[in-house]
């Protein structure tokens, strides 16, 4: 009798017990969350009169997958009524490089309550077939937001893409663009080393990346091969400056935003006249994965893709002398442009 009298006590201090646990669990996760409620302003005007840029409570609950649903694109209509939600073109594109950091920046940048990330690369301005299609489709790709929230898509392959800049130009001559770089060679073997991933999944066989990167009748550098092209950042650059002053550029450094990420996003924040919010708290070093890794709240954190961080392929010291010489000039050039130098060699 006594014993049974016991094990019901200890069962009902059980229960207790867990609920103490969970409301502390759910306290902890909203003072987390709350502290990052401060009012916020869009990005073409700085800090409105408070209470006018505000963003509601439940804005946070909308950016932290409350509402995922929404921010795929799948609302009912009297969801969109209901939360005054709508698809905006993007204010701002990450319009390369590839393999520069696009998808980590995104996803960091998704971090700040007022902006809303285009999941999908939407390649609507490089693909002849999407841009037949109209602005409207575009416009029906991106993620629902709050008005006074800005929407941003990434599809790296726009910068090296020759019809792009007039195109994005035609839509909205005021977008502020965001290129994230690396150190060329690095990025190119990044780049080949993506290639070779998919072949290798295809079981198919691939040329050595020296082979690829230096031509063998001239022995000089194969400016044909993509990888190497696409790193000579200053040519791509000298096309859409044809169309947006360089004031319309930000230029991220995507090795540092690998080691260093929260200057790099708070440099962003300032050109997309944001205020500051991204903190060290929604960044944390994963030793695992030897990258940063994002964490929106207590409960909510995640990192990027095992796609992201792979592992480069030994190349040939020589090559990447021959690469690293050819690709100087052009980054004197391009920091003389963009007025970001970098410690390339
Ligand atoms: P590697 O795979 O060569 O290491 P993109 O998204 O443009 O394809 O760029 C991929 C690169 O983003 C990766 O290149 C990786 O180094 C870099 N990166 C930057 N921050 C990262 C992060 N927090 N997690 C994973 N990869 C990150």
């Amino acid at each position: 009798m006594l014993f049974k009298q016991q094990a019901l006590l200890r069962q009902k201090l059980f229960v207790l017990g867990s609920l103490a646990i969970g409301s502390l669990l759910y306290l902890v996760a909203r003072v987390g969350s709350l502290d990052r409620l401060q009012p916020l302003c869009p990005i073409d005007s700085r800090f409105g009169p408070r209470g006018q840029d505000e963003i509601p409570l439940r804005a946070l609950q909308f950016k932290r997958g409350l509402l995922h649903e929404f921010r795929k694109g799948n609302a009912t209509k009297e969801q969109i009524r209901l939360h005054n939600l709508v698809q905006q073109l993007p204010k701002a594109i990450i319009i390369g490089v590839r393999k520069g950091g696009t998808r980590a920046l995104l996803e960091m940048l998704n971090l700040h309550p007022a902006v809303v990330k285009a999941s999908q690369e939407i390649h609507f301005f490089d693909n002849d077939e999407n841009y037949a299609k109209g602005i409207e489709w575009y416009r029906k790709k991106m993620p629902f937001s709050y008005p006074h929230q800005i929407t941003i898509e990434k599809s790296p392959a726009y910068f090296i893409t020759e019809e792009v800049p007039e195109r994005i130009y035609k839509m909205n001559s005021s977008i502020k663009l965001l290129i994230i770089v690396r150190e060329p060679t690095t990025r190119a073997i990044s780049d080949y080393t993506q290639v070779l991933e998919g072949k290798e999944r295809k079981n198919k066989t691939y040329y050595k990346f020296e082979k690829l990167a230096i031509d063998p009748n001239t022995c000089e550098v194969n400016t044909k091969y993509k990888a190497v092209r696409t790193s000579i950042y200053t040519k791509h650059l000298e096309r859409w400056l044809k169309y947006f002053p360089i004031e319309q550029f930000h230029i991220v450094d995507g090795d540092r935003l690998i080691t260093e990420p929260l200057p790099e996003l708070q440099l962003v924040e300032k050109f997309l006249n944001l205020p500051p919010r991204i903190s060290q708290y929604n960044l944390y070093f994963n030793a695992t994965r030897g990258f940063y890794c994002l964490r929106f709240n207590i409960v909510f954190n995640k990192c990027l893709a095992g796609s992201k961080g792979r592992i480069h392929p030994e190349v040939d010291t020589s090559v990447i002398t021959k690469l690293r010489k050819f690709f100087h000039p052009f980054n004197q050039k391009f920091y003389q442009i963009t007025g970001r130098t970098f410690k390339w060699p």
